[in-house]
């Protein structure tokens, strides 16, 4: 691992005057903005993202009470709007991990918050940041979760909500939710960048406020996750896992959590050396990380058309690229690229295993067993698979995945015949 965990991503940045001890720095050239006074996405200098910053970073001993909010002391705000978020289990898959051959394996399922996703993460902090902003409409370009989410917390928060979503291409339990929840849907004859570029015009010229990733504040949120494997793997073995698996769409979560580490490793809290591998996975058809890294660029060329039964990460350019790579390259990660068979049989592995999840949550798994295969991961490492979505996201590939229905008379000799015979 990598002793350079000092963060080549992140140029100092001393707070602006009057900061209450929160700022946002430029992850390119390092200027410091007060966090609350302008709506900003990038850096007004260079363009670059922009990252949370902390006067105080404390260790594990600040944090206490429960889900994303336990962690407060690094969150850019205080609680708000929250619907219960955080707090998702750990599941212990031994089958799994001897199948796999790995010393141990775990399974963070991030299906189990509220709207099904991690995204709930995000958005408590983002939302919340909207409401201290006073901001009138909220608004995301999504394939499918981050709209849930967000109309969810829209909802609480009582602020419009408008989603734009590739037509065609969102699976039907993400697209009931925003439904149900009251956002305005858009349907843009599109894919997912496609949307995100339209969004992101209209967050610039100040027509919506933008919560898709590339807004510091959800990441923030979302970095949670990250603490919440790092504490509940301590708890459990005494140690901090080796590697985290986890899919890769705009690469938010790889930020988050690798930004998640550094602020502990920069309080004293963690070793470098106990930080864990980030280990990002894409469909085949959508991989432009994966060729990044297989390349050793600092950099990713996106790509025009994309295609994966994962249609969570149906996605050509990460936004958070700039801020992901180095994660993967400091932590001593890596990246891998699965086939949609290779997805679907994963997700009936985890199923098999009690852990429902879709296809986008499933690449964890089949990237695990493909770097396993190829001996990138080593037989003695502790691995956790974050699983970001719920199965009843995408009822129609769960159903495709799964087994059929079979037609029976109502009579209990018919059942019984059936059972035995078929
Ligand atoms: N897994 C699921 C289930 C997702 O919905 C997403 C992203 C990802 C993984 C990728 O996470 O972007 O942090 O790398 N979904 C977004 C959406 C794009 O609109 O719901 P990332």
């Amino acid at each position: 691992m990598s002793s350079e965990l000092a963060l080549t991503a992140s140029p100092p940045s001393p707070p602006p005057a009057a900061t209450d001890g929160v700022w946002l720095a430029c992850i390119g050239c390092g200027a410091s903005l007060r966090p609350f006074d302008t709506v900003r996405y990038t850096c007004p200098h260079c363009d670059e993202l922009l990252e949370v910053r902390y006067a105080d970073r404390p260790g594990f001993e600040a944090f206490s009470g429960e889900g994303v909010w336990r962690y407060e002391p690094l969150l850019p705000v205080a609680e708000g709007i929250s619907l219960a978020e955080g707090d998702t289990p750990l599941y212990e898959v031994p089958e799994l991990a001897a199948d796999v051959d790995v010393a141990r394996l775990s399974v963070k399922h991030e299906g189990l918050n509220g709207t099904g996703s991690f995204k709930d993460r995000g958005m408590t902090v983002g939302v919340r940041v909207a409401k201290h902003l006073g901001v009138d409409r909220l608004g995301v370009a999504s394939t499918g979760n981050t709209s849930a989410a967000l109309a969810a917390y829209g909802a609480r928060a009582g602020i419009e909500t408008v989603v734009l979503l590739p037509a065609g291409n969102v699976a039907a339990g993400k697209l009931a939710q925003a439904s149900l929840h009251g956002a305005r849907i858009l349907e843009l004859d599109g894919n997912f960048d496609d949307c995100l570029a339209v969004v992101q015009t209209l967050a610039k010229n100040g027509d919506v406020y933008l919560l898709n990733s590339v807004n510091p504040f959800r990441l923030e949120g979302q970095k949670t996750i990250g603490f919440e494997i790092l504490e509940e793997h301590r708890a459990r073995t005494g140690t901090y896992p080796d590697r985290i698996v986890l899919p890769v769409g705009n690469a938010g979560n790889t930020a988050a959590l690798y930004k998640g580490f550094r602020e502990l490793v920069q309080a004293g809290a963690l070793a470098p050396g106990d930080v864990p591998a980030l280990t990002g996975v894409q469909a085949n058809g959508a991989a432009p990380l994966v060729e990044a890294i297989e390349a050793d660029r600092a950099t990713i060329e996106g790509w025009p058309d994309v295609e994966t039964i994962a249609t969570a990460i149906r996605i050509g350019k990460p936004v958070n690229a700039p801020k992901a790579l180095p994660g993967i390259y400091e932590t001593g990660g890596t990246a891998v690229a699965v086939s949609d068979a290779e997805i679907t049989r994963a997700q009936r592995d985890l199923a098999g295993a009690g852990i429902g999840v879709e296809p986008a949550s499933a690449t964890t798994l089949a990237g695990l067993r493909r770097l396993r295969a190829q001996g990138v991961v080593a037989d003695d490492e502790s691995v956790v698979c974050l699983t970001t979505g719920h199965l009843l996201k995408d009822p129609e590939a769960a159903a495709a995945a799964g087994t059929d229905p079979e037609s029976v008379a109502a009579a209990p000799d018919a059942v019984l015949n059936h059972l035995d015979n078929e």
